[in-house]
């Protein structure tokens, strides 16, 4: 083995096999060996074993996965990303049980707290929905934890480090835990001895074990190539980590966590049984167009970028998710009779900045599709969401974006399971 994952999944004594990852084998057994980097393994169909490069037989006990070959079947639903959408309220209730103890309170571990304490600044490190989430964590970890937090793309930060603080913590946010720039960077700064924190929807999953601590995303197997419900895990769980951080070191909470990432849940549960409302806006406005923008300000703004990055890689409509504020300087060029534009609108204190920058689009001919959120809601918008604390809003805005991309999807017949040139895990640099 060397960098990309490679696991042992021991048979009944009648075979053995090697895969990328547990899932590939769960059908056939539940007992994995894992490699680390410049073992080998040689395999008969009665034995396994492991040793050094030079020779050296190295023991190694197995594990039994914890993931039932069930938790990877499709049931009833045509795609697993549908399944996975629909599986985010019980991800979200998932989270709080694992992450609050009896008296309702936030529990880490001493090593997650340890490592939190000793930092003065976050970098968080990770590649496309997982970065995404970033960049909603990086609000919250600003306005509730008060920690300054920077968010970095892993294949430039690898190559591109910017100068850092006295006391940095990383965090790597991957849902499968195998990301190879990911992983690249966490070598690279645990070779300059800094400590990393791993948020991963996999435990055991290699920048779980290598990282000095880690946060498990409670999400389930993740199987379609289109990450949605680990986006919202990942977010769920970093507000936690704010939320600790905060009561540690004394700052004022705005709002209680738990019992509102609980109505998040109930809220979503609702939003999923109206898919059909935007199966419809999908087919209003995303069925046959060229290209498409998601414009949004603030914490709406990162989640249009997810939006993009969803309706890009399952229908290859050509889409841009945008700060409003941002178009005139140069992207309004791009604004013709009917362009699809998808606005989210969730936040207070920018309801009036992006109103205004959809009549700017729609004055060049726009067709503007808002969705937004009871408070700031207008009558005519097109889906006004539950009311819910504004920081939290992206786990309740991302399900509309994620639904109309798979709806847009099915309609322009594109495989959405598995998108062309897209793999789920990305285990080269
Ligand atoms: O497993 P990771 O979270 O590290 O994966 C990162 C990206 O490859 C992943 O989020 C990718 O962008 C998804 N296909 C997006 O839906």
């Amino acid at each position: 083995k060397n960098k990309s994952p490679l696991l042992v999944g021991l048979g009944d004594g009648t075979f053995n096999v090697v895969a990328s990852d547990a899932m590939a084998m769960l059908q056939v057994t539940d007992q994995y060996l894992e490699l680390h980097d410049g073992e080998i393994v040689i395999l008969t169909r009665e034995s396994a074993t492991v040793k050094t490069l030079d020779g050296e037989v190295l023991e190694r006990a197995p594990y039994t996965a914890e993931i039932d070959a069930s938790d990877i079947e499709k049931g009833t639903y045509a795609h697993y990303m549908l399944k996975e959408m629909d599986e985010q309220p019980a991800v979200i209730r998932n989270i709080i049980q694992h992450y609050q103890n009896e008296n309702g309170d936030i529990e880490l571990t001493e090593g997650v707290r340890e490592l939190v304490s000793e930092a003065d600044r976050v970098y968080i490190v990770a590649c496309g929905t997982s970065y995404n989430a970033g960049l909603v964590g990086k609000d919250i970890l600003e306005r509730i934890a008060g920690i300054p937090t920077e968010v970095h793309v892993s294949s430039e930060f690898g190559y591109n480090m910017p100068l850092l603080s006295e006391r940095p913590l990383f965090v790597f946010l991957s849902q499968s835990g195998e990301t190879a720039d990911s992983r690249a960077v966490l070598v690279e700064v645990k070779k300059r001895g800094y400590k990393a924190l791993t948020m991963t929807n996999v435990p055991g999953s290699t920048l779980s074990r290598e990282a000095n601590e880690t946060m498990l995303l409670y999400a389930g197997p993740e199987i379609a190539v289109a990450s949605t419900k680990a986006y919202t895990a990942q977010i769920a769980v970093l507000a936690i980590l704010a939320y600790d951080i905060a009561r540690a070191t004394g700052k004022e909470l705005p709002f209680n966590l738990m019992p509102e990432l609980a109505r998040v849940a109930t809220i979503m549960d609702s939003i999923m049984a109206q898919k059909e409302l935007f199966e419809d806006l999908a087919e209003r406005y995303l069925k046959t167009t060229p290209n498409t923008f998601f414009i949004g300000r603030g914490l709406d703004a990162s989640v249009c970028l997810e939006g993009a990055l969803k309706v890009k890689e399952i229908s290859y409509i050509q889409a841009e998710g945008y700060p409003g504020g941002e178009l005139k300087h140069g992207s309004i060029a791009l604004i013709e009779d009917g362009t699809p534009v998808i606005a989210l609108i969730s936040q207070p204190k920018t309801n009036l900045n992006i109103r205004g920058n959809v009549k700017e689009v729609v004055a060049r001919g726009a067709n503007a599709c808002i969705i937004s959120m009871q408070g700031v809601e207008h009558e005519n918008d097109d889906f006004i969401l539950p009311h819910v604390e504004p920081l939290l809003a992206p786990l309740i805005n991302v399900l509309p974006v994620q639904l109309m991309a798979y709806y847009a999807a099915l309609a322009r017949g594109c495989d959405v399971d598995k998108p062309r040139n897209l793999a789920k895990s990305v285990t080269v640099e």
